[in-house]
């Protein structure tokens, strides 16, 4: 067996790789060892061939282009540690702006709210950490994204309710007073669905027919009959796509409609009332 100290081999790897960073291989490494980066600074523990031929394999997904958070099995949004994998989306930071904008603008009164297309549970599961009093539903037309949703649920000790659904189909006669989503937004022949970022996403997160606005509509046509009087919908979209998307929200009768920004000062988010 071959040893050699944790620190000394990250140093060797991040010499040897050609696009991992040293963060990424210290990424890697601490998921091998499973260790905190505070304990493999602190410890520098030996590793043997074993963890060495892991390690090896993991990086070579990342040279593949395979994002980091599905190498690692882990995403970090807002104050979550989200399991994530293939089957969902891994989650953006643009999106925590979104989850902030509702906290900002619903104080911890109980409300009745959805996560439309929760995918790894990301925004209803962080809704559900600082409003633990809302009754909130995550929903999701993928039964393996619903799986990824629970296993998130209970690694974090939370409790939201979980639902197979197209949409807002099979919600007829529920009121909501909160309807959150971050849709499929993608034009169908739009290139950097096939980029290095975004190739290893599942493709029902990513696009949607209409130059990407189809599912939109349907969620805010199907919102405007099932949210309660002053009820709020938030949806993400294309950062070209704020003025059709703030143009649905009037079709189908909303006001205060509302344009939000993400970290590059692009538009992200639209809100409206009821
Ligand atoms: C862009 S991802 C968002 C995932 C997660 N909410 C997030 O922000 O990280 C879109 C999600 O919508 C789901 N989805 C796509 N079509 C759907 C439909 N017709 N009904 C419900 N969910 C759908 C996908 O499975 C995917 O999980």
């Amino acid at each position: 067996m071959h040893e050699s100290s944790a620190l000394t081999h990250i140093r060797k790897l991040t010499n040897s790789s050609v696009n991992c960073s040293q963060l990424d291989v210290e990424l890697l490494m601490m998921h091998v060892l499973k260790l905190k980066k505070n304990e493999l600074y602190r410890d520098n523990p030996q590793i043997n061939d074993q963890n060495k031929k892991d390690i090896l394999s993991l990086i070579k997904r990342r040279e593949d282009g395979e994002p980091l958070a599905y190498v690692i099995n882990e995403k970090g949004f807002r104050n979550l540690e989200l399991y994530v994998d293939r089957n969902v989306l891994v989650p953006r930071p643009e999106t925590e702006i979104m989850v902030q904008t509702i906290l900002d603008n619903f104080d911890s009164k109980p409300h009745n709210v959805i996560d439309l297309g929760t995918g790894s549970g990301a925004i209803g599961l962080s809704l559900s950490k600082e409003r633990n009093n809302w009754d909130i539903t995550c929903s999701d037309i993928s039964i393996e994204a619903l799986k990824v949703a629970k296993k998130n649920m209970i690694s974090n000790s939370l409790k939201v309710n979980l639902v197979n659904g197209n949409w807002l189909e099979s919600f007829q006669r529920d009121y909501f007073d909160i309807i959150v989503s971050n849709p499929p937004y993608l034009c169908p022949n739009d290139p950097s669905v096939h980029s290095d970022g975004l190739k290893h996403e599942p493709i029902i997160a990513l696009v949607s027919e209409s130059e990407g606005l189809k599912d939109i509509e349907k969620i805010i046509n199907k919102s405007s009959k099932l949210l309660t009087r002053k009820g709020c919908l938030f949806i993400e979209h294309g950062n070209n796509q704020s003025k059709q998307v703030c143009s649905l929200f009037k079709k189908y009768g909303f006001s205060e409609i509302a344009t939000i920004e993400d970290l590059n000062g692009d538009n992200r988010f639209c809100s409206g009332r009821l």
